[in-house]
């Protein structure tokens, strides 16, 4: 019997939980939530869509009871406050750091096994706090950025290309930030043909901006976070490790000396499967995107010091 909980039962959160009961990536899911009958309402709200969607997935709601997430195989933590329009990521840091921390060390007290997808932002630093928090090992936290901003990448260049997503390849590497990631645009393809062979620089230099800013851009059509691509690129992360699939997906994992980097969480291409980090892909980085991944990086550690100057770490 396979087990996932989703801390935080918010707009991400639901998402998220809703996506694996209906594609039945596990037997039970669990939300978990500080607000009194939030994911107990959500839970039976999607239950009462089995029928109607034909999934037998048992989604279960409870209030802050860590006891009902124990034995979970993977934990998706959402928990913290969502960005409002003309917030970055990284201002969230005071308040998620704090929250992300106790969720960490509850849900570790029942789920001692669990691989962790870390969710909250600013998500590298979330990630980086939950994996010195917990010692666990490396394998076992993963940061699910990549995958989100790599689903926009493909997204903006379905539009430019006038093709479907699902025939296009693109990967989005460094940190999950409105100036630290990196679209790989030499690595992005249609149908194993380069898109740069395809698309002149102006549009591709708009799809990589377009890329970048794709969570402001929702945050200030929407007045908060989006949620149905951070929730499905979390389900999607889920699935890769309960069904052992091995994709390459980037994410954020713990680096130690790979792309150069150490001491630090940061999205690279990663096969996730059901250990978790199965391997770190070693692309082989120009010059140019040496530079913005070590640029990337820096940023990244920057925001990462805010953890020891608030006390956190
Ligand atoms: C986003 O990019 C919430 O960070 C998330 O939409």
């Amino acid at each position: 019997m396979s087990k996932v909980t989703v801390v935080g039962a918010g707009n991400v959160g639901a998402t998220c939980a809703n996506v694996l009961a209906f594609n039945e990536v596990a037997d039970q899911v669990v939300m978990l939530d500080v607000k009194e009958g939030i994911s107990e309402g959500k839970a039976l709200d999607m239950m009462q869509t089995a029928t109607l969607l034909g999934f037998d997935s048992n989604v279960v709601g409870c209030t802050n009871d860590y006891a009902a997430t124990a034995g979970s195989d993977v934990v998706v933590i959402t928990s913290g406050i969502p960005r409002k329009p003309g917030m970055t990521r990284e201002e969230l840091i005071g308040v998620n750091a704090g929250i992300v921390k106790t969720v960490a060390e509850n849900i570790l007290k029942y789920s001692p096994d669990a691989i962790l997808v870390v969710v909250s932002n600013p998500m590298d630093t979330m990630t980086y706090l939950t994996m010195k928090l917990s010692g666990l090992p490396k394998n076992k936290v993963i940061g699910m950025g990549g995958a989100l901003d790599s689903s926009r990448f493909k997204c903006y260049l379905s539009k430019a290309l006038n093709a479907p997503a699902n025939e296009i390849e693109g990967l989005v590497i460094g940190g999950h930030g409105d100036t630290t990631m990196i679209p790989l645009v030499r690595f992005a393809s249609y149908k194993g043909r380069p898109v740069a062979d395809i698309l002149d620089k102006a549009t591709l230099d708009k799809v990589v901006a377009d890329t970048m800013v794709g969570g402001a851009t929702l945050t200030g059509l929407l007045g908060t976070s989006a949620w149905y691509a951070p929730g499905a690129a979390a389900a999607y992360l889920v699935e890769s490790i309960i069904h052992d699939q091995k994709k390459v997906i980037p994410c954020c994992v713990s680096l130690e000396g790979e792309y150069g980097q150490n001491d630090i969480c940061i999205g690279v291409p990663v096969v996730i499967g059901k250990n978790g980090v199965e391997q770190i892909l070693d692309y082989k980085l120009n010059a140019e995107e040496t530079a913005l991944f070590e640029k990337s990086a820096a940023a990244v550690r920057a925001t990462n010091a805010v953890l020891s100057e608030i006390n956190i770490l």
